[in-house]
C-alpha cells in the first residue's frame, strides 16, 4: 500500500466557494483532505509536514485553456518544458495546448506524438486540442483524448484554416455533444478584403465570424466556445444567444483587457496579435461586460524577438507569467473580486471542460494551489521570465500581488522564484462526464 503523506498548510487565507476564509488546509498525497480552523492531524497520521503559510492567500491553481506551446516544430520559441515552466511561474497548474504546431495536431498519429513529448517534458498538467482541417471531421471527432476541437475560421499563425461551410458544418455535426468546439473567430474573406485595403483585421472581421458561428451552434446544438473575444458587440451577440438557449461560452485574454491600439503603436510588432488590440471603447467594453464572459485565458503565443523585429513579424503575445499579477492588481484596484479571479481562471474553465479534479479548493480535488502575497507591489519585467521568448508587452508595469509558491497534486512545484518540479511531473488531464 502506498504510504499516506499528510501535509498541513497552516494559517493561510483560502478562497473557497467564493469566500475568503482563514483556515488550515490538509493535503493527503495528491488531493485535498479538507480545511478548517486549527486543524490537528488525524490520529492515523503519525508523520506529517507542516508548512507555515500565514500572510499568504491560497487560490486554486489556474486552468488556462488557451496556450501555444509550440512543440513540435517551433521549439526555438517554446517547448513543452519552457512553456509549462512559464505556466507554473504564473500559477497556472493546467494548460491546454493549441494544435497549430508543425506538424499540426490533427490526426491520431500527430496527437499521440505530441502526448509522448508532453508526457516527457511537462512540469504542469496538460491537455491538448485536436485541430480541424478541411477534411478531418470524422477523425478529429474520434479523438476522445483531446480536450476539445479547435477550429480556425480565419487564418492565423500556422496552417490551420477551415473557412468553407462544407467543412465547418461537417465538424459541427461530427463533434460529440459533450465536446467543446473552440474557435478562432475572424472571417477569412473579410480579413483578406480589408488587408487589400491596407487595414489589418478590423473589428468587423471578428463580429461577422462570431455572428455566423452562433448561428451554426444554434442550428447544430453543439457547444461553441469563442476564443479571445475583443469587442463589445460580440459580447452582446453572445449574451443574446445565451438568452435564447444557444450553447455558447467565451473567453477574453489579458492583452485585450489591458492593451489598446495606442499600446499597439507604442509596442510595434510586440503588440501585434490576432485578433488585434482594439480601440479604447472596445477594450473598456470588455471590462463593462465581464459578467457576460465565461473565462479568462492567456492565448500565450510566444515568438522570438528576432521574429518580432523581422520584416514580417508574426502575430502573438506571451501571457502565462503575467496574467495572475495583472488580475490581482485589478482586485487591488477594485475592478474585480478575488472570487471573480478564481471563477474566471480556475473554477469555470475546469467546470466547462469537465475536469472534475481541478478548479477549486474542495475536499477530494487535486491539491493544485496558488499561494500569493496580495500586498507585495513589484514591477513586471523581461528579466527572469521562464518563457523562451524572453519578453512581455507588460514590462515596466507596476503590479500588486506576487506568487510565492505553487503546488500541483500535493507537491510544491514552484517556490522562491524557482520552478522545482522535474520534467515529466506534469500529467495529462482526465476529463469526466459532461457536467
Ligand atoms: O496572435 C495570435 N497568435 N493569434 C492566433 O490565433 C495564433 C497565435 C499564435 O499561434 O501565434
Ligand atoms: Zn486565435
Ligand atoms: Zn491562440
Amino acid at each position: 500500500m502506498r504510504a499516506m503523506q499528510l501535509t498541513l498548510l497552516k494559517g493561510g487565507q483560502l478562497v473557497v466557494e467564493g469566500q475568503l476564509l482563514t483556515a488550515d488546509l490538509a493535503i493527503v498525497n495528491e488531493r485535498i483532505l479538507g480545511y478548517g480552523a486549527d486543524l490537528a492531524p488525524p490520529p492515523e497520521f503519525n508523520q506529517f509536514d507542516t508548512v507555515d503559510v500565514s500572510g499568504l492567500t491560497i487560490l486554486p491553481g489556474l486552468v488556462d485553456v488557451h496556450v501555444h506551446l509550440r512543440e513540435p516544430g517551433a521549439e526555438h520559441k517554446e517547448d513543452f518544458l519552457s512553456g509549462t515552466r512559464a505556466a507554473l511561474a504564473g500559477c497556472v497548474t493546467t494548460v491546454f495546448g493549441m494544435p497549430n504546431t508543425t506538424p499540426t495536431i490533427t490526426t491520431r498519429t500527430s496527437l499521440d506524438q505530441a502526448i509522448v513529448l508532453a508526457d516527457e517534458k511537462a512540469v504542469c498538467d496538460f491537455g491538448l486540442y485536436v485541430g480541424g482541417t478541411q477534411d478531418n471531421a470524422d477523425e478529429a471527432a474520434s479523438l476522445s483524448d483531446a480536450v476539445g476541437l479547435k477550429l480556425y475560421i480565419g487564418s492565423s499563425t500556422g496552417d490551420l484554416l477551415v473557412d468553407q461551410f462544407e467543412a465547418q458544418i461537417a465538424h459541427f455535426m461530427a463533434t460529440p455533444l459533450d465536446r467543446i468546439i473552440a474557435v478562432h473567430a475572424e472571417d477569412e474573406a473579410a480579413v483578406r478584403h480589408y488587408a487589400k485595403q491596407g487595414q489589418r483585421r478590423p473589428p468587423i472581421c471578428a463580429k461577422l465570424s462570431t455572428a455566423y458561428l452562433l448561428t451554426l451552434a444554434e442550428q447544430t446544438g453543439r457547444h461553441l466556445h469563442i476564443c479571445h473575444v475583443t469587442t463589445r458587440d460580440e459580447l452582446t451577440l453572445i449574451r443574446q444567444a445565451k438568452e435564447r438557449g444557444v450553447r455558447v461560452t467565451c473567453e477574453v485574454s489579458p492583452h485585450h483587457l489591458w492593451l489598446n491600439t495606442q499600446d499597439e503603436q507604442r509596442l510595434g510588432p510586440y503588440g501585434r496579435c490576432n485578433p488585434p488590440l482594439r480601440d479604447e471603447p472596445d477594450r473598456t467594453g470588455l471590462w463593462e461586460h465581464l459578467d457576460g464572459v465565461d473565462l479568462i485565458a492567456t492565448d500565450h503565443a510566444p515568438h522570438t524577438r528576432a521574429e518580432k523585429e523581422s520584416g514580417t513579424p508574426p502575430a502573438g503575445i506571451p501571457g502565462l507569467e503575467t496574467m495572475l499579477p495583472l488580475l490581482l492588481t485589478a482586485v487591488t484596484e477594485g475592478r474585480m473580486s478575488l472570487a471573480d479571479v478564481v471563477s474566471f481562471t480556475a473554477t469555470r474553465p475546469a467546470h466547462l471542460f469537465n475536469l472534475p479534479d481541478k478548479g477549486s479548493i474542495r475536499p477530494n480535488k487535486h491539491a493544485d494551489l496558488t499561494l500569493v502575497d496580495l500586498n507585495e507591489t513589484w514591477t513586471l519585467s523581461d528579466d527572469g521570465l521562464e518563457t523562451r521568448c524572453g519578453w512581455t508587452p507588460f514590462a515596466g508595469m507596476d503590479v500588486t500581488g506576487r506568487v510565492k509558491q505553487v503546488w500541483l497534486r500535493g507537491q510544491c512545484v514552484y517556490r522562491e522564484g524557482s520552478v522545482v518540479a522535474e520534467p515529466g511531473y506534469g500529467q495529462r488531464v482526465q476529463q469526466g462526464q459532461a457536467g
